[in-house]
């Protein structure tokens, strides 16, 4: 097999649940209310999978609409990768749960991967890599998750965050030249105790004991000021700037996991880049962890924001904690 040593991304398809979740429903839940869910997050709904749907559900409903969408098939697929905290199992993969509902053929190879809500970026880097290779040719990535079914809806600290969804893109060799321009990772596993969800009895990490809630646990305030510190400078090293920053002639939009959009608005002053040429999903979806930079992607995509040739910025960071930043750039049109 030739070793093209390029590729780039060939289709997009997203999914999310048909139940909404709105700040009025919240607060007949918890002792909150819009205004505060607003002001600290940006956040007005999200949606919530049903007691039955699970991560690779959703996986199979992006996967389609993907299909339909850019009339692709999955035929020739020679590796899924679903990056997702939200495993319909431990084991088997949800990945391979995807293949065989998509009756992808078994040659392919089938695996999730961890990295929280850097995990689809660090997905695509993975995809990248193997087309590098020349060893694969056609990649299925996902960012998929059903953070709903692990969120403690009596915490209003975190149950106003969260929501469930679903992105895939079609990574495939490309003949003419490699759109993948740069990239960037990241880890601080010395902060792993800030955010975390623990199935094992009195587990310690970084010298604490972590309580097994069955629930996401975090420390919300040292997370964003971890994000809000550190994102600027690992922006800067990936873009090879220094002195300039994030400008609006070397990116056209600028792509941030959906966390929360105070959050984003500092990453972006510090950065010098507006606002308005940034992608979030998060006003009507919440925090979506691996899910919500497709999402947002995909949402401008069909707004017609994102053209073919435009050049992406997408940043991902959050449990780990761990960062990715994938500097592509866009070759579809709606
Ligand atoms: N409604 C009303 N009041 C609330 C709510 C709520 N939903 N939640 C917390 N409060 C109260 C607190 O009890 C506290 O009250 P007190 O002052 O009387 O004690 C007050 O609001 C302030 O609480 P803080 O936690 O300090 O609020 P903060 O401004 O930090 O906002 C938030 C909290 C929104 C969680 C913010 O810290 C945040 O977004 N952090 C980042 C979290 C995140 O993105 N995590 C995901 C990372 S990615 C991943 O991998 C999943």
């Amino acid at each position: 097999m030739s070793n093209p040593a390029r590729a780039r991304i060939t289709a997009i398809g997203t999914y999310v649940p048909e139940k909404v979740l709105t700040n009025a429903d919240l607060e007949q839940m918890v002792d909150t209310n819009d205004e505060w869910i607003v002001t600290r997050t940006g956040i007005r709904e999200r949606r919530i999978s049903a007691p039955d749907e699970y991560t690779s559900d959703l996986c199979v409903a992006a996967a389609r609409n993907l299909m339909q969408r850019y009339d692709k098939s999955l035929d020739d697929v020679d590796m899924i990768l679903v990056a997702t905290t939200t495993p319909d199992f431990s084991f088997p993969s949800t990945a391979a749960l995807v293949q065989h509902r998509l009756n992808i053929p078994t040659t392919a190879g089938a695996m999730d991967l961890s990295a929280a809500c850097a995990g689809f970026v660090y997905a695509l880097h993975m995809a990248h890599s193997f087309i590098l290779s020349g060893l694969h040719r056609k990649i299925l990535v996902f960012g998929a998750e059903t953070l709903t079914k692990i969120t403690d809806y009596t915490d209003r600290s975190t149950c106003v965050l969260f929501g469930d969804g679903a992105g895939a893109v079609l990574v495939e060799a490309d003949e003419e030249r490699d759109r993948f321009l740069a990239y960037r990772l990241m880890s601080d596993g010395g902060k792993g105790q800030h955010i975390y969800l623990n199935a094992t009895p009195d587990r310690r990490i970084n010298e604490l004991t972590l309580t097994d809630t069955g629930y996401i646990v975090q420390n919300g305030r040292e997370v964003f000021k971890w994000a809000v510190r550190t994102l600027p400078e690992e922006i800067r090293q990936l873009l090879n700037d220094d002195s300039e920053g994030l400008t609006e002639s070397k990116v056209d939009w600028f792509i941030p996991h959906s966390a929360n959009l105070r959050m984003i608005e500092p990453v972006c002053e510090k950065l010098g880049f507006p606002l308005d040429r940034t992608l979030y999903s998060l006003v009507q979806n919440g925090n979506t962890s691996a899910a919500s930079i497709p999402l947002a992607l995909d949402r401008g995509v069909r707004d017609g924001r994102v053209k073919s040739g435009d050049r992406l910025l997408l940043y991902g960071f959050g449990a780990g904690l761990v960062q990715a930043g994938q500097l592509l750039e866009w070759t579809l049109e709606k």
